[in-house]
């Protein structure tokens, strides 16, 4: 006999919110466990990466395991189109990257200020084609996010950096030549930016204190799989020998080790056991060891992960986010969530972004008990959650401000859903799938 799957909350209880900013909402019930499996999408933070990598060479690149329904990579694929590349999807995560005939070097205003990773179009554009022109990416909600460490190397190498009516242009009309480059503090955007410059300069590049992110080196095996010299892949010192020309290649990107870890705390936060599929342990032990000590079980198993929790939450912790292998600032909102419900809370030290607490007062709303000093938050735990409305301000926020909707009591309702759309996808699906009673309320169409 079929059955009617009935809306968690009836229409008479709950008159359906609508967004103030007139964009989807995600609504969320709190107090169920999760049980189920989870597909793990292609990483975000390498994807876009590797897209800006195409523009390198002539041939087509091909990618699986694209999250290509992110705002994110749409926002990019805009950019490499006004730039003159094509860009075309197929079915699983499937993108293939024309770059042949590059009509513009300039990535415009309109198009950066809504992403600042499409910045990183300015180290192949500048190998490739010996000059480019780039919109300041502007400030952020997280921290102002400068760009001096990516334009230091770019000069390094040779290059004359103008800042022209709010536009980076950058300029080696003789090509661009290794150097020994660096950095003050480990940046992850400028060591992608300077190391796809550097595949293409002459002579030997070197990266000193450059980051060691994964995703930088999904992207280094993606640009030595199109014929670039790279050595240090995932130390602090970068070697390239620069080579003429790179060709295309086949590149899957590298599982997604933030929205991993997101659902790892979400199955600590609601109890319950899911399988993340296609997920690495590997690069997430920072986030790992904390979440053992709070009671919860994590098993590799092949190419998946179990999470279980069946216990109570136990005790809290002390983070400080940092550099790769320390515990990334990606996870930090989230792991508060998690915070506000383990034994004795915790506290979180924030030390890459100087603005990244935006989700304190949107917890507090929630019944949460943190107070911020310098770039310090301390989070009063075990405390109980209560449903209310409460508005997104960055992606990473987003996703925490879900996973402490998922333990409170009553009803959850986020807004600005665009901001998690950026980074998640599928997400309300995803948990929807575990038993997790969430839902999104499309914004009304004019
Ligand atoms: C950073 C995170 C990355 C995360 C992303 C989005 C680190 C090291 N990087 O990457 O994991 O996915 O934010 O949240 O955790 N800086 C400069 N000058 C520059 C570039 C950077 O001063 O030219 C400073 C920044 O202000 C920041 C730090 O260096 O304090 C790290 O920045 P960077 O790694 O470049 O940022 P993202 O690449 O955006």
């Amino acid at each position: 006999m079929a059955t009617t799957v009935k809306p968690f909350i009836q229409p008479s209880q709950a008159p359906a919110p609508r967004s103030k900013s007139g964009t989807d909402l995600i609504r969320i019930q709190g107090g169920q466990p999760l049980h189920g499996t989870i597909e793990i999408s292609g990483a975000k933070n390498s994807a876009l990466i590797l897209m800006c990598a195409a523009l390198l060479t002539e041939d087509t690149m091909r990618f699986t395991n694209m999250p290509t329904s992110l705002r994110d990579i749409l926002t990019l694929t805009k950019v490499l189109e006004s730039l003159g590349a094509t860009v075309a999807t197929g079915p699983e995560g499937t993108m293939a990257i024309q770059a042949r005939h590059i009509t513009s070097t300039k990535a415009d205003y309109d198009l950066v200020k809504e992403m600042r990773a499409s910045f990183l179009v300015m180290g192949p554009l500048l190998a490739r084609f010996k000059e480019a022109t780039v919109s300041m990416p502007g400030g952020c909600a997280i921290g102002t996010r400068p760009i001096d460490f990516h334009l230091m190397g770019f000069e390094a190498m040779g290059a004359t950096v103008t800042l022209e009516d709010g536009y980076m242009r950058v300029c080696a009309p003789h090509g661009l030549k290794g150097a020994d480059i660096t950095f003050p503090r480990v940046s992850v955007g400028a060591t992608e930016n300077i190391l796809m410059a550097a595949v293409l300069a002459a002579g030997i590049t070197r990266i000193f204190n450059a980051a060691c992110e994964p995703e930088i080196v999904d992207l280094g095996r993606c640009l030595i799989a199109m014929g670039a010299q790279i050595e240090g892949l995932g130390t602090s010192t970068i070697t390239i020998t620069g080579v003429p020309s790179l060709h295309g290649a086949l590149h899957q990107v590298v599982a997604d080790r933030i929205e991993t870890g997101t659902y790892m705390i979400a199955a600590a936060m609601a109890g319950g056991q899911i399988r993340l599929k296609q997920a690495s342990t590997e690069h997430l032990q920072a986030l790992i060891a904390p979440l053992q000590a709070a009671g919860v079980t994590i098993t590799q198993d092949d190419s998946d992960i179990i999470v279980e929790r069946s216990g109570p939450l136990l005790q809290g912790t002390t983070i400080t986010t940092e550099v790769h292998p320390g515990f990334p600032t990606d996870l930090q909102a989230q792991f508060m969530a998690l915070l506000t419900q383990c034994q004795g809370g915790g506290q979180i030290t924030e030390t890459i972004w100087e603005n990244r607490f935006m989700h304190v007062p949107e917890m507090a709303r929630m019944g949460a008990k943190i107070t911020i000093e310098g770039n310090t938050a301390t989070i009063k735990g075990p405390q109980a959650l209560t449903g209310a409305k409460v508005m997104a301000t960055d992606l990473r926020a987003s996703a925490a401000l879900v996973l402490a909707g998922l333990v409170a009591t009553g009803t959850t309702t986020v807004d600005r859903v665009y901001h998690l759309d950026r980074g998640y996808e599928n997400l309300e699906q995803k948990l929807k799938a575990c038993g997790a009673r969430i839902e999104r309320i499309p914004a009304e169409t004019p």
